[in-house]
């Protein structure tokens, strides 16, 4: 598999998966699968009314609307390395989806400094912790982000929250499309995604999820 698409934008479309079996396939490709705490490999999500959603979930903060601009599993020690994503059903809203060097490519020098020095306090169920949102493992470098989940812990931190909202709340520009036998592979290190906005009348939107490390 040519990964250079991948490795450069932090994104790339894969052809041809139109089960969940391909998408397995397509993981283990990539690495190690990870199963959710329910043991299940690829996870379906459909939208959740607020009143049904957990609390502090995007569904109970967002409702129906948009979400914003996220890495997942900020939670985890180290966030999960890969997100494949296949879209079905009722596929006119769109995925969100941008690079975090892309994000922040008008930032100034402050920001990057900051950034650099941030600490967070990240919200993990019962437990929290601190952690930078910058981190290196084996020779890659990555980012972290969820303006949900991430709380700000020194002035560094405030300065870049303040100036990184917007930004993932904003129109994003590039957007997948669902359609057919496609899936979205991210790194979840260099790349956010999000949801888009709801279009009239929506109906039932599946998004299958694998996670792979
Ligand atoms: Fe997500």
């Amino acid at each position: 598999m040519d990964l250079t698409e991948l490795n450069t934008r932090g994104w790339m479309l894969v052809d041809g998966i139109s089960s969940q079996a391909d998408i397995l396939e397509l993981g283990k490709a990539l690495g190690s699968p990870v199963r959710t705490p329910n043991g299940v490999l690829v996870k379906e999500i459909r939208r959740v009314p607020r009143n049904e959603a957990p609390p502090g979930s995007q569904s109970a903060i967002y409702g129906a609307g948009p979400f914003p601009l996220h890495t997942d599993t900020v939670f985890w020690p180290l966030p999960v390395r890969y997100v494949i994503l296949r879209g079905y059903g009722d596929t006119r809203r769109p995925t969100t989806v941008k690079s975090f060097s892309e994000l922040v490519r008008n930032c100034d020098t402050q920001f990057h400094v900051c950034a650099r020095d941030s600490v967070w306090l990240v919200r993990a169920g019962s437990k929290s912790f601190y952690c930078s949102m910058q981190f290196r493992h084996n020779d890659s470098h990555g980012w972290r982000y969820d303006a949900d989940l991430m709380t700000p812990a020194n002035y560094a931190a405030l300065h870049v929250d303040k100036v990184l909202r917007p930004l993932v709340t904003s129109e994003v520009d590039e957007s997948i499309t669902w359609s057919g036998d496609k899936a979205v592979v991210f790194s979840n290190w260099t790349a956010l995604h999000g949801r888009g906005p709801q279009p009239s009348d929506e109906g039932i939107r599946v998004i299958e999820r694998l996670y792979v490390r």
